[in-house]
C-alpha cells in the first residue's frame, strides 16, 4: 500500500529549485522570528507523539543526503484516521491515501505560486522546512499545509500606562501560552477565523458582538506574519502555515473585553510583551518571534 512509505522519498529533478526557494524563504523567517535557520520544535518533543528519528542541522534539507539512512517514525494519528472525509460525513481530515488528494489545487503561502513538491513515485508532500523525524500527519488533518490564522490583541495595560500587553491563552495540549489563534476551517476566509477563534478561545459566554465589531474592523487589521510555523506537530508530510494580524485596542476597548477562557483553553490573560518575561517568552512555537517582529514598534 502506498501510504506505508514502501521506497525512500524521491524528488523530481524539476522541483530542486522549487523546494531550494521555498527552503531559503523559510529559513529567512525562521532566522528573524528566533534568530536560528533551521526548525526545531518540529524535530522536538509533543506529548502525543511518538519519538521522532533524530535529525541534526545539516541533515534538515531535503536537498542533502544524510550520510545514514534516514528512517523517521511513521505516525499519522488515531484522531486523524477517524476524521478521513472521504468517510465520516463532517470529517476534518484528509484519506490516508494521499495520491487521492489533489495537491496542486492546494495553497501554500511558502511555496507562493510554484507547485507543492511532492514525491515522484508516491505522491505524499515534501514539508518544505525539511526533515522532520516522522512521515505522515502526525496531529494534523492535511497532507501538506494546513492553514491557522492567529489574532495578535494588543493594548497598553490601564494600571501601568507604558506597558504593551496581549491576550493569550494557556493550550490545553502542551500547557504553553499562545495566540489565541486556531486552523482556518474548510471554505473559511481568514478573517472570519481570526474573529470566530477569539471568541471561542478567549471568552466563553461570547463578547458583545459590538466590542467584536470594533475590535475586527478591517482598518483595525494589520498582517504582520504569513508563512511556515515551527510547530511541535509538523511532519515530513504535514505542516502548518500561519497567518497572523495584528488588532490594537485603545484604552476604552482595552478595558471592557472580558476575558474568559473558551473551550479548548484553559486559561486566558493579557500578558506583558516584554524582552525575559516568562509567559512572553515562552509562547508556543514561533509565536513570540511574531508578536515581537509585528509589535516592537510600540513597545515604549
Ligand atoms: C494554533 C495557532 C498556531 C498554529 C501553528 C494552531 O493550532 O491555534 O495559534 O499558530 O497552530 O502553530
Amino acid at each position: 500500500m502506498l501510504h506505508q512509505y514502501a521506497l525512500p522519498p524521491t524528488l523530481p529533478p524539476t522541483t530542486i529549485p522549487i523546494l531550494q526557494r521555498a527552503q531559503s524563504r523559510i529559513q529567512a523567517h525562521l532566522t528573524t522570528l528566533t534568530g536560528y535557520p533551521h526548525h526545531q520544535h518540529a524535530r522536538g518533543s509533543h506529548p502525543s507523539y511518538p519519538d521522532r528519528a533524530l535529525v541534526p542541522d545539516e541533515d534538515v534539507s531535503w536537498l542533502h543526503t544524510p550520510a545514514t539512512p534516514y528512517t523517521p517514525t511513521d505516525f499519522t494519528h488515531s484522531v486523524v484516521r477517524d476524521n478521513d472525509c472521504t468517510r465520516k460525513p463532517g470529517g476534518w481530515a484528509d484519506p490516508m491515501e494521499c495520491a487521492s488528494v489533489d495537491m496542486t489545487q492546494r495553497e501554500s503561502y511558502v511555496y507562493g505560486d510554484s507547485p507543492i513538491v511532492c514525491d515522484a513515485l508516491q505522491f505524499y508532500p515534501f514539508n518544505p522546512a525539511g526533515r522532520t523525524g516522522i512521515r505522515g500527519r502526525g496531529l494534523l488533518g492535511k497532507w501538506g499545509p494546513n492553514h491557522a490564522a492567529d489574532p495578535i490583541v494588543t493594548r497598553y495595560d490601564p494600571a501601568r500606562p507604558t506597558v504593551l500587553q496581549m491576550v493569550a491563552i494557556q493550550r490545553d495540549d502542551t500547557g504553553h501560552w499562545a495566540i489565541p489563534g486556531g486552523m482556518v476551517d474548510y471554505n473559511e476566509t481568514v478573517s472570519v477565523t481570526l474573529r470566530r477563534e477569539f471568541q471561542e478561545e478567549a471568552t466563553k459566554t461570547g463578547m458583545n458582538p459590538a466590542l467584536l465589531d470594533k475590535l475586527f474592523a478591517v482598518t483595525n487589521g494589520r498582517v504582520v506574519y504569513r508563512g511556515y510555523v515551527d510547530d511541535p506537530r509538523n511532519t515530513d508530510n504535514a505542516w502548518m502555515e500561519t497567518c497572523a494580524v495584528h488588532f490594537h485596542c485603545d484604552t476604552e476597548l482595552g478595558q471592557q473585553l472580558a476575558l474568559e477562557a473558551g473551550y479548548d483553553a484553559v486559561a486566558v490573560q493579557w500578558i506583558d510583551i516584554v524582552k525575559g518575561g516568562e509567559a512572553f517568552e515562552g509562547l508556543y512555537a514561533t509565536h513570540r518571534g511574531m508578536v515581537w517582529e509585528g509589535v516592537r514598534g510600540m513597545v515604549r
